[in-house]
Formats: structure tokens, C-alpha cells, sequence
């Protein structure tokens, strides 16, 4: 069953987020018949274009970075519009209710409608503030409203950002995106860890040695320099998606799959996470930024040399935490995080790390590459599941070695997996809130950062740039996790 009639605002229509990732989905969307019979999408910017030449805009965004090309794009064009005005006046917000008026005379039915902010953080507040008073937000059961992260700058901004919108609209209407809850591969862990009776007996501190969580880019700063200076890898990447991904895989099994229940438990993760104490941050974290060099024989500036960054700039393009979970499943369980910019691949993965088996039984030889059994979960670009497990190999004498079995997506579907925003603009035009984030979530993820972001703001790195681009990390991320006896892994 398709979503009821609805006008989806896009504040920011003009920007890169609309051209590089709305558009594509909605238009996939579109080609699979999943959006609503009456439909419409305006983009609201300040720039100068016609519907026309929007839709021609956004069309070349369509070309180069839908996953589907050749679909009727003519067919979609016409239920995208294009309004030119400045979120900040007020006055001007009457030619939104004026369009949905429009709309429903032409449609016979009162729609439901949408607003996405993509837009810089700082525009969310007047914005919002300035949608809540149209009559038509009045209308709390029809009216849902979309932000896109940073979702605040720390605890307080965002406890401020949660109360500014608390007071417009209704928890329920509020969506705040995490874009990394829309991927397949993140999804299907719930997937595999509870429709299947094999993994979840021993998902827990007496079969689980360690976990890791690495989510690894090869570009630099890609012309973000103005807002990526102000945040860093911690904020960025850790305090949102790294966060959302632990939360998949340590989550108790929820009773249903109703929103609010699968947030519930999240939140209790976030809860259990072990506070770090400001002393301790030295021993848990580790913070890098990178230097020039090459990446994939590609040249690339330092940070430092980014358009948009301080020369002596102290924000990190790479981090690593280590963090515990108090609560029975996990209580001492390490989980390691991290991620970077100008990382030799691209990849984000998950690694199970379960205890060694006894082998006591086995002659010394056999032993000889024994391994612990491992369950890998690549979230992408590969989007795979290993399983590592010891085998016998073949032959007259008692050898061991490690083998896989491998799920790939690739072989075992067409490879034509939705997009993570697909996923959760359907989510957000069906009023499906699961894999968005409510308010407490947010606030229980920036309380596990903020000693960290404490302790960074309190004391400058001196020895800034530290990893070269193509490497990954600085020396101080290896010692981290090998100071425990393991290693980081990506496979
Ligand atoms: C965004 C960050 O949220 O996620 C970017 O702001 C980062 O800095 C991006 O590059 C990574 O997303 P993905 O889906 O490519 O892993």
C-alpha cells in the first residue's frame, strides 16, 4: 500500500544533500512504485530557478548519482516544484500553505505533508520556529518534520535543540535523521542477530571476546572545510552513526518491532555505556589528523591546508574510543570504534571477535594458525557477512587452518539494494519513526562523547598533523587495541 497524498518541502533544495541523495531516492522510489499516488516535492532555496530549471538541475544530480538512470525521468519531473525564498522571513512561509491549498483542491484530498530541513544547523531553529506557526502545522497527526544531523554541536546544544522543538511540534512528528540506520547492511543486523537461533546464545561476555567498529574513508575533506572544522571525527562520525551501529549489535532483543520499543532498547545501551572519567580519556582515546601525501597514489593536501581550516587547526579527522557496556550480556567486553578521513579504503565493518577454542587436544602443528572464530559484518562497500571457523586441512597429517562462510549480498540478491535514504524517506512519508532517532537517544549519545570532547577542548595536540593520508591512523590508535593483546581488523 502506497503513503497517503502527500507535499514533501525540501528546505536547502538547491543544496548538495537534495542533488546528491534526496532526488535519487525519491526518483527510485518513484520508478518503484512506492510513493504516493498524489505527490509532490518542492524545493525551497534562496537561489534563482524555475521549476524548469530545477528539475533540469536535479536531473544531472539524477544522472550521476542515482542508481537508476533510465527510468522515466519525464514521468517524475512534473511532481517537482521549486520555491524561491529566504527561510528567515517570515512572511514569506504563507506561499507554503498557499501550494498545499493548492494541492488539495487539485487533489480532492487533504494531504499529508513533510518538511525536510537540509539545511546548516544554524537555520533549523528560525525555521522551525517559523513552520510552526502556519495553521496547517496545527494539524499534528498530518504534519511530520525531518532534520538532518548535525543534530547539535554537544549535550547542550542539542538538550537546547530538543527543547526549542519539543515546544513546536510533537516528539511523534519529529524525525532526526541518522542516515547509517537506513542502510541495508546496519539493518539486517537485528536480521541476524533475531531471526536466526544460532548467533544470539553467544552474543554476550562469555563467548565474546572483543568487538570493533571501524568505518574508514579515503577522501579528505571534499569542500566541507567550513562546516567540518567545527565538528571533527568525534562529532561527526562517532557521537551519531558509530554510536547507532554499537547500539544494533549490543541491543537486548526488542518485544516487537514498534518504534518507540527498538528505540527503548537502544537507549539502554547508551545508558549502560561506561562513563569516561576526564582522567581516563588519555587511556581510551586517541585523536589523529592527517598530513599531505597520497592516498591511492592520489595527492593529497594536509587538513591544514583544506580551504576553510585553521592552519593550526586541533580538530581531528580521525578518532578512536574504546568503551564498555555495564549491563549482563556485555560487562567487560571492549568495544573498539573508529574511523578517518584519507584511510587507505573505504569501508565500515564490524567485527565479532569471539574467544578461542581450547586446544589442548591438538598436536603442536596443528595448532600453528589457530584462530579464534570471528564473525565479520561489512556494512560497505563490500556488503558481506564471514564467518571465520577452523577447519581441517586436507591431507595425511592434522592441520588447522581458518576458513570462511560467506553471505554476499551480491550472490544471493540482484545488487539492486534500496539506498539508505529510499529506506527512510518511505519511512518518514509511511510515519514510520524506528530508525530515526528520538530526542533521548540523541542526548544519551552526546553524554558518551562529551568527556572526550571535554578533555580534547581542555588541551590542544601538540603533535598535529599525525598520520600520513593512506595510513591508518596514528601509532597511538595501534597501541590502543594493542596494548590489550588484539589487533584492528577490516577483514
Ligand atoms: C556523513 C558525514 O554523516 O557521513 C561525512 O558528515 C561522511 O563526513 C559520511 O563522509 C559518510 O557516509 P557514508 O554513507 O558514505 O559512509
Amino acid at each position: 500500500q502506497r503513503p497517503a497524498a502527500t507535499v514533501l518541502f525540501i528546505f536547502g533544495g538547491s543544496g548538495d544533500l537534495n542533488l546528491r541523495k534526496l532526488t535519487p531516492a525519491l526518483y527510485n522510489l518513484f520508478i518503484d512504485k512506492y510513493l504516493p499516488e498524489h505527490f509532490s516535492v518542492v524545493g525551497i532555496g534562496r537561489s534563482k530557478y524555475t521549476d524548469e530549471s530545477f528539475r533540469e538541475r536535479l536531473l544531472e544530480g539524477v544522472n550521476e548519482f542515482s542508481r537508476r538512470k533510465d527510468g522515466p525521468w519525464n514521468e517524475f519531473a512534473p511532481s517537482i516544484s521549486y520555491l524561491q525564498m529566504d527561510g528567515g522571513d517570515a512572511a514569506a512561509y504563507s506561499a507554503i500553505s498557499d501550494f498545499v491549498e493548492a494541492r488539495k483542491q487539485e487533489w480532492g484530498e487533504s494531504p499529508n505533508v513533510l518538511f525536510y530541513l537540509a539545511v546548516a544547523p544554524q537555520l533549523v531553529p528560525g525555521i522551525a520556529t517559523n513552520l510552526a506557526k502556519l495553521e496547517l502545522c496545527g494539524d499534528k497527526s498530518h504534519v511530520r518534520i525531518v532534520v538532518e544531523k548535525p543534530f547539535g554541536h554537544d549535550l547542550k546544544t542539542a538538550q537546547e535543540l530538543n527543547t526549542l522543538l519539543g515546544g513546536l511540534f510533537a516528539e511523534e512528528q519529529i524525525y532526526r535523521i541518522d542516515h547509517y540506520l537506513g542502510k541495508e547492511t546496519v539493518q539486517n543486523i537485528l536480521a541476524l542477530r533475531f531471526a536466526n537461533s544460532l548467533f544470539e546464545p553467544i552474543w554476550n561476555r562469555r563467548y565474546v571476546e572483543h568487538i570493533q567498529i571501524t568505518a574508514a574513508e579515503t577522501v579528505g575533506l571534499e569542500g566541507r572545510g567550513g562546516y567540518y572544522e567545527g565538528s571533527g571525527a568525534l562529532r561527526d562520525m562517532i557521537q551519531n552513526h558509530l554510536l547507532q551501529v554499537l547500539c544494533m549489535v549490543a541491543t537486548e532483543a526488542p518485544i516487537s518491532f514498534d518504534a518507540n520499543e527498538v528505540r527503548n532498547k537502544k537507549v539502554d545501551v547508551l545508558n549502560a555505556i561506561r562513563r569516561i572519567q576526564p582522567d581516563q580519556v588519555k587511556d581510551v582515546a586517541v585523536r589523529g589528523q592527517y598530513g599531505p601525501g597520497k592516498v591511492k597514489d592520489k595527492e593529497m593536501p594536509g587538513y591544514r591546508e583544506e580551504e576553510g581550516v585553521d592552519p593550526n587547526s586541533a580538530t581531528e579527522t580521525f578518532a578512536a574510543i574504546k568503551l564498555f557496556v555495564d549491563n549482563w550480556r556485555w560487562e567487560d567486553v571492549p568495544f573498539y570504534l573508529r574511523t578517518g578521513k584519507s584511510m587507505p579504503e573505504k569501508t565500515t565493518v564490524i567485527t565479532v571477535q569471539f574467544k578461542p577454542a581450547p586446544s589442548y587436544a591438538f598436536p603442536g602443528e596443528a595448532t600453528g594458525s589457530w584462530e579464534a572464530n570471528r564473525l565479520v559484518i561489512s556494512i560497505q562497500p563490500a556488503m558481506d557477512i564471514r564467518l571465520r571457523f577452523q577447519a581441517k586441512r586436507p591431507g595425511q597429517t592434522l592441520a588447522i587452518d581458518p576458513v570462511e562462510m560467506v553471505f554476499s549480498y551480491k550472490t544471493a540478491y540482484d545488487g539492486q539494494e534500496p539506498e539508505a535514504y529510499e529506506t527512510l524517506l518511505l519511512d518518514a512519508l509511511t510515519g514510520d519513526a524506528t530508525l530515526f532517532m528520538r530526542a533521548d537517544q540523541v542526548e544519551a549519545a552526546w553524554k558518551v562523547v562529551t568527556p572526550i570532547i571535554e578533555a580534547w577542548g581542555n588541551e590542544a595536540p601538540t603533535d598535529f598533523p599525525n598520520y600520513t593520508p593512506g595510513s591508518w591512523g596514528p601509532q597511538a590508535a595501534m597501541d590502543l587495541i594493542e596494548k590489550d593483546g588484539f589487533k584492528w581488523m577490516t577483514k
